[in-house]
């Protein structure tokens, strides 16, 4: 990939580093070799310069606002695609043929069955449990019940299983969590229903609308992954040290939790609410994110990488529409969110800075919509992500350019001291 070089010189030196290319024409300085022969290194706080990796998976264009997942753009998945042939494409590579298909759905019908022992661990969690700290220990609890999964060298064969086994688990775990959650009887998979129509059913004790079920499968190929984001990154340096699946899955699941990031999808439709309560005028609200002396944050708005529109928040926007049509349901908050987002685009704050609403300014309504609780919004959001996560942690184990992920920093504590007795320290 090697297109250039860039000549760095330090201290009376010249060292010339390599410039990669992707097959998108992004530019990389390879540093692999600063270190050793100049005794640099680099600073880059949030990794926001910072590749972690070469991956064939996602591909973000944050300045046009471009998301394709293995080339093909969101938009066309969206409208065209289901989120299990998603899940498939990001998976191996390539969009799957009639026979294809059908070995997955297969293979995820496998292992539909979860272990008794794991439906108790979910019904004696409290019921205030947050959704997200149960799917994330119930992940980690599987490593006790499957140690065939354990080994550091799998077998493709094996990694095929591993995959379709936490794609059929997880979302068993959300619903069965739920259900426990409401004081009601866990509903099993039934492998004759395709696969968010079964969540759903296993959700709610019924089949959905199909209109219910299509809205989901676009909402879940819209998160389904993301390049090298927060959660992700952590699915690959969780994965680096050979740490099994379940626990690389679970540490993905913990940082996703996080309100800067996919905890955030909560944090609106509660902004929405507290807008709501406050009488609906958001004007208050544009200045209070505005102020840097109040830590309020306009949820759902900004993004590392896009500095334009997130292409899924377009889509998502549109499916609200389209779902709340369906549906008959009129929802104050959507009003709210429209409100927010014409006044915010309107704003030299929000505009100088471009941000713009993101993947969890609308996926909230939605939720809502279906019946979804709000403390199950990143639950959701992992649900969707979950086989992205998983396709990032096979490329990982592909790739023979990978190392146990180790950081350096720049110290700035205390130079060398000595030990002071306790009758001599202040
Ligand atoms: C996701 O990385 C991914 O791909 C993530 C994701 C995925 O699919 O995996 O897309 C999912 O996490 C989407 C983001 C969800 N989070 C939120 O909606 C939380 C609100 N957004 C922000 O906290 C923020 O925008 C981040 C965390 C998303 C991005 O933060 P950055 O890139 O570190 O930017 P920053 O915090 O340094 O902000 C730059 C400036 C600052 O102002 P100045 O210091 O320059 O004056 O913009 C301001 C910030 O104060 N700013 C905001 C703001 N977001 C940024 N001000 C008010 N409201 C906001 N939401």
């Amino acid at each position: 990939m090697t297109k250039n070089k860039a000549e760095l010189h330090y201290d009376g030196k010249t060292l010339e580093l390599p410039v990669l290319e992707g097959t998108e024409g992004e530019l990389a300085l390879d540093i692999n070799k600063l270190r050793q022969e100049s005794g640099l290194v680099t600073l880059d706080h949030g990794f926001m310069n910072t590749a972690s990796c070469t991956s064939a998976i996602t591909f973000l264009d944050g300045e046009n606002g471009i998301l394709r997942y293995r080339g093909y753009p969101i938009e066309e998945l969206a409208e065209k695609s289901t989120f299990v042939e998603v899940a498939y494409l990001l998976v191996y590579g390539e969009l799957p043929n009639v026979e294809r298909l059908k070995w997955f759905k297969e293979k995820l019908n496998t292992f539909t069955a979860t272990k008794p022992e794991l439906k108790q661990l979910i019904q004696h969690f409290p019921k205030s449990a947050h959704p997200m700290g149960v799917l994330a220990s119930v992940l980690s609890a599987m490593s006790a019940y499957y140690p065939e999964y354990l080994d550091p060298e799998l077998k493709p064969d094996q990694v095929d299983n591993v995959i379709a086994q936490t794609m059929a688990q997880v979302k068993n775990f959300a619903a069965y969590n739920y259900r426990a959650s409401q004081g009601q009887s866990l509903i099993d998979a039934k492998a004759s229903n395709e696969y968010c129509t079964d969540f759903l059913a296993q959700m709610y004790g019924s089949n959905p609308d199909p209109e219910v079920a299509k809205a989901l499968n676009i909402l879940l190929i819209l998160h389904a992954d993301h390049e090298q984001n927060c959660s992700t990154s952590t699915v690959r340096l969780v994965g680096s040290s050979q740490a099994n699946v379940y626990a690389a899955i679970s540490s993905g699941v913990n940082a996703l939790w996080g309100p800067l990031h996919g905890g955030a999808n909560q944090a609106v439709i509660e902004m929405l609410q507290e807008i709501q309560a406050d009488g609906g005028g958001y004007k208050k609200f544009i200045l209070k994110a505005k102020d840097k002396n109040d830590n309020f944050r306009l949820m759902g708005f900004g993004h590392r990488v896009y500095k334009n529109f997130d292409p899924r928040a377009k889509i998502i926007k549109q499916a609200c529409d389209a779902i709340l049509t369906k549906l008959k349901i009129q929802d104050p908050l959507l009003d709210i969110a429209k409100g927010l987002e014409e006044e915010a685009l309107k704003d030299p704050y929000f505009v100088e800075r471009k941000l713009y609403p993101n993947v969890d300014f609308y996926s909230g309504i939605i939720y809502k919509a279906l019946n979804i609780p709000t403390n199950m919004f990143t639950v959701m959001f992992a649900l969707g992500r979950l086989p992205g996560w998983l396709a990032q942690w096979k490329e990982m184990n592909e790739s023979p350019a990978t190392k146990i992920g180790r950081p350096r920093q720049i110290y700035t504590g205390s130079t060398v001291r000595s030990y002071v007795p306790m009758d001599k320290r202040s």
